[in-house]
């Protein structure tokens, strides 16, 4: 157990339960910052054309694997992107054969390759039918894709219109709403049943609306949901340091080349993998609950999906980590989270159990 003056903290293998790995030249370039990391990772479906079937997630987790380096110790953990047509028995033979560990539901129009989405989720009930029945977890953006709601509004209308009405038909669904936002979202999660949890990005925990605007436009703080106000950000680094089992890790790491979001239109997403767990051990210790890091990074997790704890270990020093203002590579330049900060907290040293 750290002292909150601990020098070093050692805590059982982390998993990250919601990652974006993209692919081709952009996966090559990023996946080992999650596997030298990560145990295991949630693997996000929303690629061009959405992983959609069993067949096209096995192909996406052999490119993966083919990617990482010799000795890697990383195993993705797959998911199927819901659409209005997708069939009960894809998603359940999917999850038997263990290719599909969740499915992901995006409001169509909702966020970054939404658009193949589901439109009303009145139109999957009979998909999570199933899910419920076979205990499989329903991932969530949990925004609803209006352009009449404002967009700091869309995660707290979202809850209230589509998640309460949705668990109300569903009350043994296990429902995981991704990177929550607000305050709304904590409270609703707290009051919610046992199958229901949230994971938490170390962007949120970090910064609040204001870092869009900070001294001009700052296209790399913006990610969807987009940041909130201070004391929503204030109720995210109380939810992730308080031991509830219900809160816990997920990167939500999601690059885009520097020109795409350095644009007139600039992507949504922050790619945060290269520093995560530091960010993250840089928040807990700043709450004073480094002795909590563990849970939120390494047990709720699998404790919720059902799946064992890892036995490796990995080590946090607290030592000046100098962060790279871009990371390139394979004609690729990605600007990470943090960048050319210096952060109190470097990982790592990893060791297998
Ligand atoms: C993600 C992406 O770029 O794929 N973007 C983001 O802002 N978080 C999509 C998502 O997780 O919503
Ligand atoms: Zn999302
Ligand atoms: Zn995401």
């Amino acid at each position: 157990m750290p002292t909150p003056e601990a020098n070093q903290v050692t805590i059982r293998e982390p998993d990250d339960w919601h990652l974006h790995l993209r692919d081709d030249d952009m996966m090559a370039l990023i996946a080992n910052y999650s596997a030298r990391q990560f145990a295991r990772a949630i693997i996000m479906p929303n690629l061009v054309p959405p992983v959609t079937t069993i067949a096209a997630a096995e192909a996406y987790r052999d490119r993966i694997l083919d990617v990482l380096p010799t000795g890697h110790r990383f195993t993705p953990l797959m998911t199927a992107y819901l659409t209005d047509e997708i069939g009960p028995d894809e998603v359940e033979t999917g999850h038997t054969r263990g290719v599909f560990t969740a499915c992901k539901l995006y409001p169509a129009g909702a966020t970054t390759n939404s658009a193949f989405g589901v439109t009303d989720v009145r139109n999957i009930y009979p998909v999570l039918e199933r899910m419920q029945k076979t205990g499989m977890p329903l991932l969530i953006h949990g925004e609803v894709a209006s352009s009449d709601i404002d967009i700091f509004d869309r995660e707290a209308v979202f809850l209230e219109t589509v998640l309460a009405p949705l668990l109300g038909d569903f009350p043994e669904l296990k429902v995981v709403l991704e990177h929550i936002t607000t305050a709304d979202s904590v409270q609703f999660i707290q009051a919610a049943g046992p199958s229901v949890a949230a994971t938490i990005t170390p962007h949120h925990l970090r910064i609040d609306r204001n870092a869009l605007f900070e001294g001009g436009l700052r296209p790399h703080a913006y990610c969807l949901p987009v940041a909130k106000r201070t004391h929503h950000r204030a109720a995210l680094r109380e939810a992730a340091t308080s031991g509830n089992p219900k809160f816990f890790l997920g990167t939500d790491s999601a690059p885009h080349p520097r020109h795409d979001k350095e644009s007139a239109c600039g992507c949504a997403g922050i790619f945060c993998a290269p520093v995560a767990l530091e960010s993250y051990a840089l928040t807990f210790d700043e709450e004073n609950a480094l002795d909590r890091l563990e849970g939120f990074a390494s047990e709720f997790g699998p404790n919720f999906y059902g799946l064992p704890l890892n036995e490796g270990s990995i080590t946090l020093r607290r030592e000046a980590l100098t962060v790279p203002k871009i990371v390139t590579g394979n004609d690729l330049s990605v600007v990470p989270f943090h960048a050319g900060e210096t952060l109190a907290w470097c990982a790592m040293e990893r060791s297998q159990g």
